[in-house]
């Protein structure tokens, strides 16, 4: 792995327990009478969707980081997908907490769009490397 995988992992790994301090903030809010937090079902979907989009985004960017080192990208290419997975770890969140603050809100307010850039990020990240991956097979097949 090289050093920019080996620190950019280290980060993540840093920056995991705010995943789980998230979810301990919703378990209160579920457990706490008077919370309010499941008279708004909208609400509770898109801030539970939060939590669990932050965690599994930041595991997969952890599992990128395993093979961006080995695909067959240029060396701004390789930055953007080590990056594209903790973008998305950021956007799609930000847009489940943030399109619904108040407890009484019934439709998601504009932030709710940053969930498709993070989308569009994602999905950037992991075909380009899915692509540098068969590149490299397909060489060191030929070898
Ligand atoms: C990195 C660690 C974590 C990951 C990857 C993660 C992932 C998830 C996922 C995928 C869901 C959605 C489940 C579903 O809707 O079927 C979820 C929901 C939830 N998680 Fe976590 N979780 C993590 C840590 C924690 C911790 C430490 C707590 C509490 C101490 C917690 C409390 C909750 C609660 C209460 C919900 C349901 C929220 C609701 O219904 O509104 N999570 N989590």
């Amino acid at each position: 792995m090289t050093k920019e995988s080996r620190a950019l992992a280290g980060t993540l790994l840093i920056v995991l327990p705010t995943v789980m301090l998230g979810g301990a903030s919703l378990l209160s809010l579920l457990l706490t009478d008077g919370s309010g937090y499941m008279l708004n079902p909208l609400r509770q979907n898109l801030w539970r969707a939060g939590h669990a989009h932050a965690g599994v985004y930041l595991v997969l960017a952890l599992v990128m980081l395993r093979y961006v080192d080995e695909a067959e990208l240029s060396r701004g290419t390789k930055r953007f997908v080590r990056l594209a997975a903790p973008l998305a770890a950021i956007f799609v969140p930000a847009a489940f907490f943030l399109s619904l603050l108040s407890p009484t809100a019934t439709r998601p307010n504009g932030f709710i769009y940053l969930a498709y850039v993070g989308a569009a990020i994602l999905a950037a990240g992991v075909i380009t490397l899915g692509v540098g991956l068969i590149r490299t097979a397909r060489r060191s097949g030929a070898a």
